[in-house]
């Protein structure tokens, strides 16, 4: 209910200025610390995204939540503790490094906390789902990218939170991310009303460019205009930055971003050996069943010539097959 709500983001709040003051002046913060000056982080950036560390002891958060006046039971329903097998609570993210999570109005309403190592599983720990924090709905970094995306009239999505942060701290400020989980169609629809053009960012690997596709997907069906950035070398936005510096990569980004054709003929490339003609062929017609999608004839022509081009055939047989596809689709 509505009063516990107002309870659990009291606690929030509270545990992010705690988290964010463990990391910056304390003995025990000093290892994540250092893990985030590490991959890039500056103190500022810190400071800016309140990022924390929830020290190794499993007690300190109930303890001093307790303190505050807050239920055990709501904590648990916040998702800020977990029971254990000797039915005792702890606290979730102890030894993690905490990235909070803010709703539209800069209130924490959930953590992402992430290992400290490599080896430890999960990489990441979120809170779980609640009324108050609902992943599916939620951006991260969206209410402190609001304004730049209204004014750039642009998004740049990327998977991870170190990557929205990184990007940000380049000086992309209108970065947001999902919540660990993929792209929904509510996140589309969030941003369709803010935007007309969306550039999908995702990590460099196999799976971030498959989850490019499905993303462009999703969000072309919104209507928005969508150009995607592959990143070479398999490499994450931030890992990128970090590399060949920001410069390069907003160069990445704002030159070297395929549009959605591109992307979409590069993506299919890849599943088709065109050295056999029978696959050759299949690709063209999977190509053409996306060109059937565009907008304008003007686009639609622009593509069927480079196909025609590319694979040496007749431009107006292509442009009959589109006919047919476009007929058939209405
Ligand atoms: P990635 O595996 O690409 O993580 O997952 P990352 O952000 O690059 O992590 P770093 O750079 O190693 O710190 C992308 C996103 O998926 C979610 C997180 O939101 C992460 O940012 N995720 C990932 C989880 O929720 N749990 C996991 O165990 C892993
Ligand atoms: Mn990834
Ligand atoms: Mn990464
Ligand atoms: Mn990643
Ligand atoms: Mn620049």
């Amino acid at each position: 209910n509505n009063h516990e709500d107002q309870t659990v983001l009291e606690a929030y709040g509270w545990l992010t200025k705690l988290y964010h003051h463990l990391l910056r002046r304390t003995k025990d913060g000093k290892e994540a610390k250092e893990y985030l000056y590490e991959r890039g982080f500056t103190n500022d950036t810190i400071n800016e995204f309140k990022i924390g560390y929830s020290p190794s002891v499993k007690d300190f958060v109930v303890q001093f939540l307790e303190k505050k006046g807050i239920h055990k039971q709501i904590m648990v329903k916040a998702g800020l503790l977990k029971a254990t097998e000797s039915n005792d609570y702890v606290d979730r993210f102890q030894g993690r490094v905490i990235f909070p999570i803010s709703n539209h109005l800069g209130k924490t309403i959930g953590f992402g906390g992430r290992s400290l190592t490599d080896r430890q599983e999960p990489k990441y720990l979120n809170s779980p789902e609640s009324s108050l924090f609902r992943k599916s709905k939620l951006l991260f970094n969206f209410d402190k990218a609001r304004s730049e995306i209204r004014k750039k009239e642009e998004v740049i999505l990327m998977e991870g939170y170190a990557d929205v942060i990184i990007a940000y701290q380049s000086g992309l400020k209108n970065t947001v991310a999902s919540l660990g989980t993929s792209l929904t169609e509510s996140h589309a629809t969030l941003l369709r009303r803010y935007v007309d053009n969306v550039i999908i960012c995702y990590d460099g690997d196999e799976a971030g460019i498959n989850a490019s596709y499905k993303a462009l997907q999703l969000l072309r069906k919104t209507g928005c205009n969508v150009k995607v950035t592959v990143i070479p070398d398999g490499l994450d936005p931030d890992q990128y930055i970090r590399e060949y510096g920001k410069d390069t990569f907003h160069q990445l980004v704002y030159q070297q971003s395929m549009t959605e054709m591109q992307f979409i003929m590069y993506y299919f490339r890849k599943d088709f050996r065109l050295s056999q003609e029978g696959e050759r062929l299949r690709y063209v017609e999977k190509v053409l069943e996306h060109i059937a999608f565009l907008e304008t004839s003007v686009e639609r022509d622009y593509y069927l010539r480079e196909l025609a081009e590319e694979f040496n055939l007749s431009l107006d047989s292509l442009k009959e097959d589109l006919n047919q596809r476009m007929q058939k689709s209405k």
